[in-house]
């Protein structure tokens, strides 16, 4: 036997058997590939481009805990086209079609895994000032109103579904956005996108806090309707 094959079958068996793996290993042995964990110090449009998943570095303040530990368990389509939507769509007159050949499945943790990863996510906060706190007052819309503003006079369907199999491909699906985000990440973002995510396609309309507040309202309401 050959001397850096013993010190191989050394460094195995020192290791010995293994661990169950805490959040912090498991992220940065199986996510940190396609997303970043901490605040790339690149955030021009090309990076924004070639990244293969979400950002998760202010995961904290972005997720309920409750569905991350859900989620990553049982791993569900949020983008209707996937990240980067450009990479799956194929080019048609009339709408976007999804090359769904090009798609692949998220990872599946188990239970406790899933757990830790949770938790640990759960402490990755958004850097001060990205994500408003208390900025959602929390006042009950009314969902015609709501689905007024969403579908006609702010344009949101273009690029998101409010219902399944509806909308735009370009952005995540948003019925199931109240279940997902924290209302004031969701406020924040459509108050404005590119403060989260630099370059992101999402247009800053310099909405008014009435518009603000009643279309964070309707998106949570919306999850809250479809009984989820
Ligand atoms: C091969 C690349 C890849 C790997 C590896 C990967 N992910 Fe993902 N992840 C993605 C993509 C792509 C999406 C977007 C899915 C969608 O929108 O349907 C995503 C979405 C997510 C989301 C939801 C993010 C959001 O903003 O909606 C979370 C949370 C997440 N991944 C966590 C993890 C964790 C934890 C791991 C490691 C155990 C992991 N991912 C490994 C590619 C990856
Ligand atoms: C031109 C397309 C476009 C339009 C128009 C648009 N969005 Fe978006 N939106 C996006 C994209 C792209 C993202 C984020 C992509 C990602 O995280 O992968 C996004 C993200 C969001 C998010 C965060 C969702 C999540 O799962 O992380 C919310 C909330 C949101 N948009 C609400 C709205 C509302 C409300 C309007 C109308 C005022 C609107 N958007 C108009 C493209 C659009």
């Amino acid at each position: 036997m050959n001397l850096r094959l013993m010190a191989a079958l050394g460094a195995a068996l020192m290791a010995g058997p293994a661990l169950a793996a805490g959040g912090a290993e498991i992220l940065k042995s199986q996510c940190v590939s396609c997303h970043a964990v901490e605040k790339p110090a690149n955030t021009s449009f090309e990076r924004l481009w070639e990244r293969k998943g979400p950002d998760l570095y202010y995961a904290g303040s972005k997720f309920n805990k409750a569905w991350l530990e859900k989620w990553l368990q049982n791993p569900e389509r949020i983008r209707p086209a996937g990240e980067l939507y450009s990479r799956h769509v194929k080019g048609s007159d009339k709408e976007d079609v999804v090359d769904e050949s090009t798609m692949t499945p998220h990872v599946k943790l188990s239970k406790a895994d899933a757990e830790a990863v949770a938790a640990e996510l759960m402490k990755l906060a958004a850097p001060e000032g990205m994500v408003e706190k208390g900025a959602f007052k929390g006042e009950k819309v009314s969902m015609s109103m709501g689905a007024m503003f969403f579908n006609k006079l702010r344009g949101c369907a273009a690029c998101h579904s409010a219902k399944a199999g509806t909308g735009g491909a370009s952005g995540p699906e948003l019925y199931t956005a109240g279940e997902r985000l924290q209302s004031d990440y969701i406020y924040s973002y459509i108050k404005n996108p590119q403060k989260i995510d630099p370059h992101v396609w999402m247009p800053t309309l310099n909405l008014a806090e009435p518009d603000l507040q009643r279309l964070t309202g309707y998106i949570l309401q919306l999850s809250a309707s479809e009984g989820k």
